[in-house]
């Protein structure tokens, strides 16, 4: 078999952004909750085992450490251009590189199956260059491609340059190229400085067919992809159609989305097949969701584990575990480290965070539970609530099994209460409950039967 070219891939990124209008540089922009610069990444993260070279400008310090070791980092500076920006990781990828895929930061819905075919043709490519171009009906801001007669191509030429005939192609440049690294490094040195003082990297098409060499394009099916972030307009059009391709994928997959013009789903998500999302549900970060679970109307989840067959209505979940069987809503919390086993319900307007409640634990209304561990099958009565901060420390309640909790107990921690014990409605616990025992009052003491007389 014949051996595969090294590919390497360099990331533009030094671009000031000022059409953000931001002190953020504009690649650390969020788009569905994860800055812009990790899409390329991601994207090219399969073409290659070496890290991308990110060539990093203004703001640059606060793109490294966002972006940490997952790549390297060039600095470009003074910013004189994009074929200045590609010359400046010379250094670090001249020894490695073979084909050189360059890309740019700003371009987050590119596919990764995209570049792909990119490299896979420049493999195949007599000439030192294959890049990506796309029709649009708007080509404003975009470099214009010039086809020769064989279909190859013979330039691009920048808006600016444009004659008014060329104004009128709406075959653009993408900026998105695979290069034949050893010819490029010698074609960057020949780059003239432009009439605003900057180095173009697309020259380099008219320096190889200077050389009679072979410029080819690949060009992209859905234009969609090539939406380039400058403004906050481009990044919520971006928005919306990363989310119409994420919930269309999950669609496809075998979830029902009743209405996805209100779903936002992040990448990272996981859903299982036969599962429901509701209107109005946002599910983030690194979240997975089981199968033939109902989730939503109204549903906020973040960073959480949601099980099969589960029904979670108009509620807020954020780094918690729900298991299978669990129902839930409307208008419950969970917050971190809330962890509901098996079969538990929660009714409306409850709050768990940092406990655990034990399979089929029934907590119907108007309760917070916090540094708790609650037994099997134990009924948390309307309005009760751990008492678990003393101003200084958070301290544990430990609930035993078929426990009873009576309507607005104070539970004040910490606190054990046995199993089969039962607390009396409106009682303040301060004391520990043996197994079986009954408390009632305020503070709470056991409860005596008094004997009736007749
Ligand atoms: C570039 C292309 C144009 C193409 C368009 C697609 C050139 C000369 N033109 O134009 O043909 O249609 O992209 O969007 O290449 N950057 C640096 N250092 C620099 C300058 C730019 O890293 O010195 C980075 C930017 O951060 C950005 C990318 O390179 O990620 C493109 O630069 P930009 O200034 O946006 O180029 P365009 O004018 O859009
Ligand atoms: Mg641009």
């Amino acid at each position: 078999m014949e051996k595969s070219p090294v590919v390497s891939a360099v990331i533009l990124a030094a671009g000031q952004g000022t059409r953000m209008r931001s002190d953020l540089p504009k690649v650390l922009h969020r788009l569905s909750g994860r800055p812009l610069i990790r899409y390329s990444l991601d994207s090219v993260r399969d073409l290659t085992v070496n890290p991308p070279v990110v060539v990093i400008g203004h703001g640059g310090d606060y793109v490294r450490t966002t972006v940490g070791e997952s790549a390297r980092f060039v600095v470009q500076q003074p910013q004189l251009g994009t074929a200045h920006a590609v010359m400046s990781a010379e250094q670090l990828l001249r020894e490695e590189a073979e084909l050189l895929v360059v890309t740019t930061a700003d371009m987050p819905l590119i596919r990764p199956e995209t570049l792909k075919r990119l490299v896979d043709a420049q493999e195949r490519n007599s000439g030192p260059i294959t890049m990506l171009t796309g029709f649009s009906e708007d080509p404003h801001g975009f470099g214009r491609i010039i086809r020769a007669a064989d279909g190859s191509v013979q330039a691009i030429v920048e808006e600016a340059a444009c004659s008014p005939n060329q104004l009128q192609i709406h075959e653009l440049n993408l900026s998105i190229y695979c290069f034949d690294a050893k010819w490029l490094w010698g074609a960057l040195k020949r780059v003239k400085v432009s009439a605003k003082g900057e180095y173009y990297l697309t020259d380099v098409v008219a320096l190889a067919r200077e050389e009679g060499k072979t410029v080819q394009a690949n060009v992209l099916d859905d234009f969609s992809e090539a939406i380039g972030i400058n403004t906050r307009v481009h990044l919520a059009e971006a928005e919306t159609i990363l989310r119409q391709r994420i919930n269309h994928n999950w669609m496809e997959f075998g979830v029902t989305i009743t209405d996805p013009s209100t779903t936002y789903i992040g990448p990272m998500v996981k859903i299982g097949r036969d599962t429901v999302i509701g209107p109005n549900t946002h599910l983030r970060g690194l979240t997975i969701i089981g199968d033939e679970t109902n989730i939503g109307p109204n549903c906020i989840i973040e960073d959480s584990t949601i099980g099969n067959c589960c029904s979670i209505l108009a509620s807020v979940i954020e780094q918690a575990v729900v298991e299978d069987h669990v129902s839930m809503g409307p208008f419950a919390h969970l917050r971190k480290g809330a962890h509901l086993m098996e079969g538990v319900h929660m009714g409306n307007f409850g709050e768990v965070k940092d406990s655990t409640l034990h399979p089929g634990v029934k907590m119907g209304h108007f309760s917070y539970i916090g540094n708790a561990d609650i037994g099997d099958n134990t009924n948390i009565g309307a309005g009760t609530i751990t008492c678990n901060f003393d101003g200084v420390h958070k301290n544990q309640t430990v609930i035993g099994k078929n426990v009873f909790i009576g309507s607005d107990t104070m539970l004040v921690a910490p606190l054990n209460i046995g199993e089969n014990a039962s607390t009396g409605a409106g009682s303040v616990v301060t004391r520990d409950v043996p197994a079986g025992e009954v408390v009632v009052g305020v503070p709470a003491r056991p409860h005596r039967k008094v004997e009736k007389s007749d």
